[in-house]
């Protein structure tokens, strides 16, 4: 399996950046995500990020200021498109499973927003109130994914185009409390997108699977029946535990992620506890 190798230990001067496992994500140490920060420093994380996939950030405190400053030094930030955000605060959205809801938004399986025309560059997402329990987050790797792929099924998927839409039921049914109490458009809104089925990363040039199982309803030019065996197939295949990690939150934790070279999984295992998070989106290009 094609991998690269991975930074275990940090240069003088360089920030702490410690792999939590072998196909995604890393913890960095040694940096104050309150403070204004250099652009060597920004440069360190930008290329961590691009390494790992996704990377966390440990005993953080940060206001929804900072929060904002820091994402605004990787590109614009965006609001969500279907749920109103934090008041005062348009482009944090709330991430809230509250003590009597059974689901929780986004989850499942996904790659953030692909019936966008423009589906982000990434999320940073802070914890505010965390349960005693659960509600960890999981990372799979896209590039992986695309890698251990036949060469046949390579060949296959190189001219396909997949249709996102932004209702499939599977995923509707993770945000209809948000949607109920806050939605900034009418329940019958659909959003689609149709993108390569194979990626390729516009920093790293790398090739990554990008469908998911959340908005990818069918491959453009065919039907949902038609679509579905190999979907299905591919959805599994991107999710195979060896191209994963789990982040066990903590209170001051943040994870940062590649939107266009991941997908997560918010485990949904505190039912009667109260999770909060801050999630602020920056934007993508046309996936190619
Ligand atoms: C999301 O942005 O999909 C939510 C992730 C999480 O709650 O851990």
């Amino acid at each position: 399996m094609a991998q690269l190798a991975k930074t275990a230990s940090p240069a003088t001067n360089a920030l702490d950046i410690r792999p939590v496992a072998g196909a995604v994500g890393a913890e960095i140490f040694g940096v104050d995500l309150s403070q204004e920060l250099n652009d060597e420093t920004i440069a360190q994380i930008r290329g961590a990020l691009l390494e790992h996939l996704v990377i966390f950030f440990r005993d953080q405190d940060i206001t929804p200021e900072q929060h904002l400053a820091f994402a605004r030094r990787f590109g614009d930030t965006v609001e969500y498109p279907l749920v109103k955000g934090v008041e005062g605060y348009p482009d944090i959205m709330l991430v809230i499973k509250h003590e009597h809801e059974t689901v929780n938004f986004g989850g499942l399986w996904h790659s953030d927003t692909t019936y966008l025309e423009k589906p982000p560059m990434g999320s940073i997402l802070v914890a505010r109130e965390l349960p005693p329990y659960g509600g960890d987050t999981l990372f799979a790797n896209m590039y992986m994914a695309y890698e251990t792929l036949s060469d046949g099924l390579k060949e296959l998927l190189a001219p396909l185009r997949g249709v996102s839409v932004s209702n499939r039921p599977r995923v509707s049914e993770t945000r209809q409390e948000r949607m109920a109490d806050s939605a900034k458009v009418t329940p019958e809104t659909v959003l689609t997108a149709v993108h390569p089925v194979v990626r390729t990363h516009p920093e790293t040039g790398r090739k990554a699977l990008y469908v998911n199982g959340a908005h990818t309803i069918r491959f453009d030019g065919m039907s949902e029946a038609e679509s579905a065996p190999l979907l299905d197939y591919l959805f599994k295949h991107q999710t195979r535990p060896e191209f994963t990690c789990r982040f066990r939150w903590e209170p001051g934790s943040i994870a940062f992620w590649d939107n266009r070279a991941t997908q997560h999984n918010p485990i949904n295992d505190y039912h009667g506890f109260k999770r909060v998070m801050h999630r602020i989106t920056i934007a993508g290009e046309i996936p190619e």
